[in-house]
């Protein structure tokens, strides 16, 4: 059975670079683009054409660039914020306009100081006058993941009539649990009349530490466009991460849902990602961390020497890794041993393993990682020659 297509829809060039200290020059950012558009991804939001014009000069550069993807340009529901982001938009192959609101009481009330009918209208307006500049127009309900979901139907189906295509609904405080926020979506695929003529597309941002699990709960409900970033960068604790949900998708067939990205880019795109941005990964982040494909206990590597498959769930070729690490630390065996010995040139008999391996270990006890100049030191010092 064909599997149903997720869009990827990428904004580590907005939500991403929202972050302080990750602010990118237009050179940047049309490197990364370029990135992204080679990577696979479906949408790529590039910036917030109003908020100054060097984010204007950035989405009009990126809309002349980008081939294949739809390049996206972020608004408030407001005229003059979508009548910007159309001008910066006018060059793109596939451009559109991303506008919205917020919906949930909390952003009524202290935001827009409003009620839930003025939003509705200021939201429908919104995508009316969008619709004059793009056919393609995403509507983002604000605040979505503690929007009541009867009202956020409603909205929906408003702005769907108003001629929105994509409607995406953001956990923007990242507050929801994955069922919640699944029943969510499920709630609107089948409650809001005209559903079928939009796609609905998670938004997750990360402050639980749940906006991959909630963004999978989306998609598992019916949403068909991810929102995320790459290394989950993003406001606050961060956004979805794509590599964690490209890679959940690829590597769990069973849910039947796919994207069009190239994994074999992501690690390379990463590390594109964390030296323009200057925001490091952390070692232990899935994927594409540093430590991700890295095995340091004993037991794990006896098992990983014997089948990769024992402790790797995913092949590191895949997300273009080389290959598993086999790290020397004071916690590992007599197989890991052998193994990168005989990796920088030492076949090891039995005799000889017995013999180094004590004083490996008293070495490793005195050292956070035994690296390959550690390995050539200790064997000329037990006399033990190259093979
Ligand atoms: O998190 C959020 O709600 C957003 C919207 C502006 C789409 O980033
Ligand atoms: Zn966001």
């Amino acid at each position: 059975m064909a599997k149903d297509h997720v869009q990827i829809f990428d904004t580590t060039l907005r939500d991403g670079e929202q972050v302080p200290g990750c602010k990118l020059n237009t050179e940047q950012k049309l490197v990364i683009a370029e990135r992204l558009d080679i990577l696979g991804v479906d949408i790529i939001e590039a910036g917030f054409p109003v908020s100054s014009p060097g984010d204007f000069k950035s989405v009009e550069a990126i809309a002349k660039l980008v081939k294949n993807a739809t390049v996206c340009g972020l608004t408030r529901s407001v005229e003059n914020d979508i009548k910007v982001a159309a001008e910066a938009l006018k060059h793109a192959v596939r451009p559109r306009i991303h506008t919205g609101i917020g919906t949930s009481d909390s952003h009524i009330k202290f935001k827009f100081n409003s009620n839930r009918d003025a939003i509705i209208e200021r939201a429908v307006a919104a995508v009316k006058y969008a619709k004059g500049f793009v056919e393609d127009v995403e509507f983002y309900a604000e605040d979505a993941g503690r929007t009541d979901n009867e009202y956020l139907a409603r909205v929906c189906e408003a702005v769907i009539k108003a001629g929105a295509t994509v409607l995406n609904i953001p956990d923007t405080t990242g507050y929801c649990l994955p069922d919640e926020y699944g029943a969510k979506i499920k709630y609107l695929k089948e409650n809001v009349k005209g559903i079928e003529k939009a796609v609905l597309s998670c938004h997750c941002h990360n402050d639980l530490g749940l906006a991959t699990a909630n963004s999978i709960a989306g998609a598992i409900n019916g949403a068909r466009q991810i929102e995320c970033t790459i290394n989950g960068i993003g406001e606050r604790a961060g956004n979805t991460s794509l590599e964690e949900v490209v890679m959940i998708m690829k590597q769990h067939p069973n849910l039947n849902l796919d994207t069009g990205v190239n994994t074999k880019l992501l690690y390379s795109t990463s590390q594109m990602v964390q030296e323009h941005m200057g925001m490091f990964v952390q070692a232990n982040k899935a994927v594409v961390g540093s430590n991700a494909f890295a095995h340091s206990s004993g037991i794990h590597q006896d098992g990983v020497i014997k089948n990769r498959e024992t402790y790797e769930i995913m092949d590191p070729a895949d997300v273009g890794v080389t290959e598993s690490a086999i790290v020397l630390t004071a916690r590992s065996g007599r197989a890991a041993l052998a193994y990168r010995a005989k990796n920088v040139g030492y076949e090891l008999t039995k005799l000889e393993l017995d013999t180094i391996y004590p004083k490996f270990l008293e070495y490793a006890d005195t050292k956070k990682e035994v690296v390959n100049e550690d390995i050539h030191v200790l064997m000329e010092q037990n006399n033990i020659k190259l093979s």
